[in-house]
């Protein structure tokens, strides 16, 4: 896991008004609810009582009630009221359980999972995204977080894992990809052709015109969209469950059609479509060993897997330079 990042965890909607919502996230157990204005507030699912579950309490003021005997949480993880104690008594500062800064836009939560002093204002997010509508589906995948992600950054399974849908045509010849990471985005560019048993695949440098290629972004930690033309998008945000488990949220974007019903139905296909696309990734990733990736496995990565090189070089740097800045603050 990288530290010091913004992850997203969750749709908007998946967090209701009036009840508090239990998930795993980083291995971690958290409960999460809606204060009074309806803001997005995350602590550990542990009562530091006698360790009962927050997320099974209720939600009394804005503030969550543990289940058990009443202890009153606020949104930093402080035991606000002590029944037992009496509604006035003073509770010590001491009990408390851990609390994370959440961030909620574009229908979707963030939780910064890191050192509060390090906390920046708010998430990176293709912003542009704004002017579209959009259809989303999730989907659990017995991968840790780093495979799925792969995935999305891997242009040479196209003829082979999907056939039948965005890969036909049996273009089996990758040319570059062409990579280029701007500190935390990395952008590619693709160029997959038909092998005529003649031609060699062009060099990334070989590669001046680039610019015209179809191309796709990813940016740390865990978001990635696809330009499928200037007003379709592939979105997907690859959420963290545990060492071996990730959801894969995609959103369908589109800004070609904004009639009400039309406009629906667009989504709705889009949906299904990427749904059959999604499947046909996840029959494979799933079966590859180790579950978890890093930039030292006994791998042989090739010229097309440049996307993927690229995304583990910099996520080690990004580990590593958490844990230098660690060991200096000492
Ligand atoms: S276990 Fe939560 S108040 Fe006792
Ligand atoms: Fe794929």
């Amino acid at each position: 896991m990288i530290y010091n990042q913004w992850y997203v965890i969750l749709e908007s909607d998946e967090l209701k008004k009036q009840k508090p919502l239990k998930v795993t996230r980083f291995n971690e157990k958290l409960s999460l609810w809606r204060d009074k204005k309806g803001d997005v507030c995350c602590i550990a699912d542990k009562c530091c009582h006698r360790g009962a579950s927050l997320s099974c309490g209720k939600i009394i003021n804005g503030k969550l009630e543990c289940p058990f005997h009443g202890f009153i949480y606020d949104n930093s993880g402080n035991v606000t009221t002590i029944p037992a104690n009496g509604k006035n008594s003073h509770v010590p500062e001491t009990i408390n359980v851990r609390s994370y800064k959440t961030f909620e836009d574009y229908g979707l939560i963030w939780i910064w999972w890191g050192d509060l002093n390090k906390i920046e204002e708010e998430p990176f997010f293709f912003k542009e995204l704004k002017d579209f509508s959009y259809s989303s589906f999730k989907d659990n995948w017995n991968v840790h977080y780093s495979r799925a992600i792969e995935n999305q950054l891997d242009v040479v399974h196209l003829p082979f894992v999907h056939k039948t849908t965005i890969g036909r045509g049996n273009k089996t010849l990758v040319n570059g990809p062409v990579v280029i990471r701007e500190n935390e985005l990395i952008t590619f560019y693709v160029n997959n052709i038909e092998d005529d048993g003649k031609t060699r695949p062009l060099k990334p440098d070989e590669i001046k015109d680039y610019k015209n290629y179809f191309h796709l972004q990813f940016h740390y930690p865990n978001i990635w969209q696809n330009f499928i033309s200037d007003k379709i998008r592939a979105f997907a945000a690859f959420v963290p469950v545990d060492e071996e488990n990730t959801i894969v949220y995609i959103r369908y974007y589109q800004k070609l059609i904004n009639i009400p019903l039309l406009k629906q139905l667009m989504n709705y296909i889009g949906k299904i479509s990427s749904i059959v696309i999604l499947r046909q990734d996840k029959r494979v990733v799933t079966t590859q060993l180790p579950k978890k990736s890093s930039l030292k496995i006994d791998e042989h990565l090739i010229m097309g897997d440049k996307p993927i090189i690229e995304y583990r070089k910099h996520r080690q740097e990004l580990i590593d330079s958490y844990f230098q800045d660690f060991n200096e603050n000492k």
